[in-house]
């Protein structure tokens, strides 16, 4: 490597690191972004104009389909679906992990040039890559809620059968350089990733994608090693760390261990009571005019965002109406729960869209001993969140997981379109509790009759 390679690398890692510093609070997150991706581009062009690169065809094809591709995707895909397309890019990470360490110790086979200097990072590169591409696949086919199955009751023999297989692969590959172990280590691996996923689902979900993330960085290291790449490794080793930081807090957050997640996932929906046996003949519903009513009186409003909030867009009809109440003398906070939504921070993300000040978001673990002197909560478009089971029923599938406590509150308003279930698939018995209202329709649409009905008062 040239002097000016290690020069152009060197400031695209510092921009990588001044850009994640900056990710990390909401005010600088923009500055940060553009930083980190000025420091990607620094580090494709120096990378492009090193002498080693002999193809450079190659190269500018996938650059071209890629940006081709990223560009569609970034115009297409809604925000709700971010998410999703966030485990896709973990997984295609992961996958582009493992070509480029088969492909390096292949050549290095077929040439016989040393490849047992590299066998050590191409196995676990493959590994980590394989089972990330695979179980970001999964992750993705669950978070667009198209499978709910957690799998059949012997899949952890499988799961720990293919762990021992890999472990003896890798150490097969090391001892004897041969591209018979690499392509079958790559097979297993790919098991592996689906069957550790599939059991996963409710409130583990976030942990699971936070730990993919992390995982599709240290493929890379690994790779990087492969490759002797100091950028890829500096590069993978940020994703990493950071995967590792996130899961932990999403760990933290849901209450459960990492070990608890991967080996003893929460029993699946299904299991429970039925929806009828939760809701028949005692739910109430109600109209705009009458929470407009009930909102005239009331000196302290919360506002609970949930997912739906982001599916009905309606960040900007709730930003009307907390100013609206707090003209009339309300005092409106924003409880946020920390995997409301489908991504971390997604409700900070939505509320800040509408210049909600980040000063009436209120954390979790802040809101729930305020709920008691809360007069009305409007709940909208949330649901796991909020639902009381996970305080009373150790067999739901969110047993354990921290919820915002709003039932404790006066009354409580939840606007949702139907009495449908949410992520984790189980009935809510907070929509049929003696102090609930059921506001039925579009979040957004909702949010502004309200409004406007407030207005007429
Ligand atoms: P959910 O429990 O998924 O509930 C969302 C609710 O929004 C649904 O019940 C739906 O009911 C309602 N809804 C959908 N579209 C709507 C619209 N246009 N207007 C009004 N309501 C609408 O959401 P939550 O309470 O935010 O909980 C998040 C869940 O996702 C948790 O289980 C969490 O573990 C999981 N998860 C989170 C993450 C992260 S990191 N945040 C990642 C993966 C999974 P209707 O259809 O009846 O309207």
């Amino acid at each position: 490597m040239d002097d000016w390679t290690i020069l152009g690398y060197l400031v695209a890692a510092v921009l990588f690191i001044v850009g994640l510093k900056r990710l990390s609070r909401p005010r600088t997150a923009v500055r940060g972004n553009q930083l980190s991706a000025t420091g990607m581009l620094i580090a494709v062009v120096v990378t492009l104009t090193d002498n080693a690169i002999l193809s450079f065809e190659w190269i500018i094809a996938g650059l071209v389909l890629g940006a081709a591709v990223g560009a569609v995707l970034a115009v297409k895909v809604r925000m709700t679906a971010m998410p999703e397309l966030v485990a896709l890019f973990n997984g295609f990470g992961g996958g582009a992990s493992v070509l480029v360490a088969a492909a390096s110790y292949l050549e290095a086979v077929d040439l016989q040039d040393d490849p047992a200097r590299m066998t050590g990072a191409a196995a676990l590169a493959v590994l980590i890559g394989a089972v990330t591409l695979t179980g970001s696949l999964i992750a993705f086919i669950k978070l667009r809620e198209m499978l709910r199955w957690t799998g059949f009751a012997g899949m952890r023999v499988i799961t720990i059968g293919a762990t021992v297989v890999t472990a003896v692969l890798t150490v097969l590959m090391i001892v004897d350089s041969s591209s018979q172990w690499l392509w079958l280590l790559v097979a297993v691996a790919a098991l592996l990733g689906v069957v550790a996923v599939l059991p996963i689902g409710g409130a583990d979900m976030p942990v699971v994608i936070a730990l993919l993330n992390s995982l599709s960085g240290l493929a890379a290291v690994a790779a990087g090693f492969v490759l002797d790449n100091s950028l890829l490794i500096i590069a993978g080793s940020l994703v990493g760390a950071s995967g590792l930081i996130l899961t932990q807090i999403m760990c933290v957050a849901m209450n459960r261990s990492l070990p608890a997640v991967l080996f003893n996932p929460a029993p699946s929906a299904g299991d429970g009571p039925s929806a009828d046996d939760v809701y028949a003949g005692k739910v109430r519903s109600t109209s705009a005019d009458d929470v407009a009513m009930l909102l005239e009186s009331a000196e302290r409003v919360a506002i609970v965002p949930g997912y739906g909030l982001a599916v009905a867009q309606a960040q900007h009809a709730v930003r009307d109406l907390a100013r609206r109440l707090e003209e009339r003398g309300s005092d409106v906070v924003f409880g946020i729960h920390p995997v409301a939504g489908r991504m971390p921070g997604h409700m900070n993300v939505l509320l800040a869209e509408a210049e909600i000040s980040y000063e009436r978001l209120v954390e979790m673990d802040n809101i729930n001993p305020t709920f008691e002197q809360t007069d009305v909560t409007i709940v909208i478009g949330a649901n796991d969140v909020v639902n009381p089971v996970a305080r009373t029923d150790p067999n739901s599938p969110i047993a354990g997981m921290p919820i915002l406590d709003v039932d404790k509150s006066g009354v409580v308003v939840v606007i949702k379109r139907s009495l449908s279930p949410g992520f984790a698939g189980i009935p809510n018995p907070l929509f049929a509790s003696d102090n609930s209202l059921m506001l039925f329709g579009d979040g957004r649409q909702a949010v502004v009759d309200i409004t406007k009905a407030l207005q007429e008062i």
